[in-house]
């Protein structure tokens, strides 16, 4: 067990190394710190999808900040916009639509028994008693400071902070709230207000049910979103 706790870290940090080297210097340090769980080609796509909108009128936000590794590289890439945070910063909350799959419900439970795993052998984030102060420092190290230059942090359930996030317009969005009832949520509400060739990036729909159900419902619903397939799929807003 020992050698297991140390030899998989280290074959993670290799495995993204030789995978890391179209990446910019930000994505590869918060990959190699082990604050996000986004692997070399989401982030990678991500870079991508950031820079497709850039003549794109709106703010960037991300839905499940975690640790703040995506955060912090959207953040970074935000200036003369808003970057908006939104997280419980504590226990992830349960998936209770009778739309999430079973292994959505295995990874809850996993994690509410006090069982799971953090990033390299770190302490699982969702147990830890400081997380939201461990992230704003965490953004400031990497020189978009919590409350300066148009970087926020809205801790609490994403359906009681979001009304009250002045935002008028968004042009990228990333939703990285795995089950199907956040997901479905910030897909209506962030869709009101994405412009025309602005995008959503979508973490979870290749990894669990829910995610991909509200993905689909929602592209059913709405005829003027293109879908992009990959890692993490982009809907973008037809022009
Ligand atoms: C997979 S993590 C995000 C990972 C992060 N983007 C990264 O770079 O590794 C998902 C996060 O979404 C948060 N979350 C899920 N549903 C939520 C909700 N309804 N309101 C607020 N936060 C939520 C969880 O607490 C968790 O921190």
């Amino acid at each position: 067990m020992m050698i297991i706790d140390t030899v998989r870290p280290l074959a993670r940090r290799v495995r993204n190394r030789l995978s890391s080297h179209k990446l910019s210097p930000v994505a590869r340090q918060v990959m190699d710190e082990g604050l996000t769980y986004l692997s070399p080609a989401k982030l990678q796509r991500m870079e991508q999808a950031l820079d497709s909108v850039a003549g794109v009128a709106g703010d960037f936000a991300e839905f499940g900040v975690a640790l703040g590794g995506s955060a912090i590289l959207i953040a970074g890439r935000a200036s003369g916009r808003q970057f908006h945070g939104l997280d419980v910063f504590g226990m992830i909350p349960e998936p209770t639509s009778d739309k999430d799959d079973q292994k959505s419900r295995s990874r809850y439970q996993d994690i509410k028994s006090g069982s799971s795993r953090g990033i390299d052998g770190q302490q699982y984030y969702g147990y830890r008693d400081k997380l939201y102060e461990e992230v704003r420092s965490s953004f400031a190290r990497y020189s978009v400071p919590v409350g300066q230059n148009g970087v926020h942090l809205h801790k609490g359930l994403f359906e009681e902070t979001w009304p009250d996030v002045p935002c008028e317009a968004l042009a990228f969005v990333h939703l990285d709230c795995d089950w199907y009832d956040p997901v479905a949520y910030c897909l209506k509400e962030v869709s009101a207000k994405l412009s025309p060739g602005g995008v959503i990036m979508i973490d979870d729909y290749h990894d669990y049910g829910g995610c991909r159900t509200a993905v689909e419902e929602f592209l059913a619903a709405h005829p003027d979103f293109d879908f992009e397939d990959g890692p993490n799929p982009v809907l973008r807003r037809q022009l």
